[in-house]
């Protein structure tokens, strides 16, 4: 590609200095756990050499988590690395087709359009992994059930809610979201990997509804799986990703 030069370079120039500034603002407005507190999610990038990388991360701490044998868990990781292997070739082979001038074919069209399903694959997963784990239930003292409350009329109804969601048939994700705008909650059905996600969203709380998340342990007992995922859900996890300007 190129370099910009003149009137456009400037305006590049001044497009990436407001979204720098608007990222800084961001991060500073959500508290920095926008970015890696609230989560250990990878954001490993190469840029030394001009494209990002990410990497897998290790969820071998959950190995022993009441309700999830090891091999369903084990089964589940191999599921996650794949999509963070397959994200980084999609993103190289995209950068490639870039620089030989060839956006216009049906081959950048495709992988752009298989990236949402790669990138979200792993993305979701690096969240799933990071809110359970944990022991206990919601802290009822806490910001989340106020908000939850505010949001749904309880905290009880937004768990109705919630398992509700996760128990449509279908695969995908339930995932609790919180409207970036509004600092209001919304429980979402995400369909597959990239169907459905609210613009503007903050994920909260995010359930694997797919076959592979239970089937191993709970055959076609969904709702099974969902009382095990809700008696390890990490409640302090979560509780940092809250927006916690809003609302
Ligand atoms: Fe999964």
């Amino acid at each position: 590609m190129s370099m910009k030069t003149g009137k456009e370079g400037e305006e590049n120039r001044d497009l990436f200095l407001l979204n720098r500034r608007r990222f800084l603002s961001l991060s500073g407005i959500l508290g920095l756990g926008f970015i890696s507190g609230q989560t250990d999610i990878s954001m490993a990038s190469a840029e030394k050499e001009g494209k990002m990388t990410y990497q897998s991360k290790d969820y071998n701490r959950l190995l022993g988590m009441e309700g999830f044998s090891e091999t369903l868990l084990k089964n589940h990781f191999t599921l996650y690395q794949g999509y963070v292997t397959n994200t980084n070739k999609l993103m190289d082979a995209l950068s490639q087709l870039l620089r030989e001038g060839k956006t216009g074919t049906p081959e950048y069209a495709e992988l752009k359009r298989r990236l949402g399903w790669e990138f979200n694959g792993m993305r979701l997963h690096e969240y799933y992994f990071e809110n359970v784990g944990g022991k206990g239930g919601i802290d009822k003292g806490g910001k989340l059930i106020q908000k939850l409350a505010g949001s749904f009329g309880s905290y009880e109804a937004w768990e109705k809610d919630f398992r509700a969601t996760g128990s449509m048939r279908g695969i995908g994700w339930a995932v609790l979201y919180q409207d970036i705008l509004s600092g209001k909650f919304i429980n979402f059905w995400i369909n597959e990997h990239e169907v459905g996600h609210p613009a503007g969203g903050m994920p909260i709380l995010i359930m694997d509804v797919f076959e592979h998340a239970f089937m191993i342990d709970y055959g076609l007992k969904r709702t099974d799986y969902i009382d095990a995922f809700f008696r390890n859900i990490n409640w302090a996890q979560v509780e940092k990703r809250l927006l916690l300007h809003k609302g």
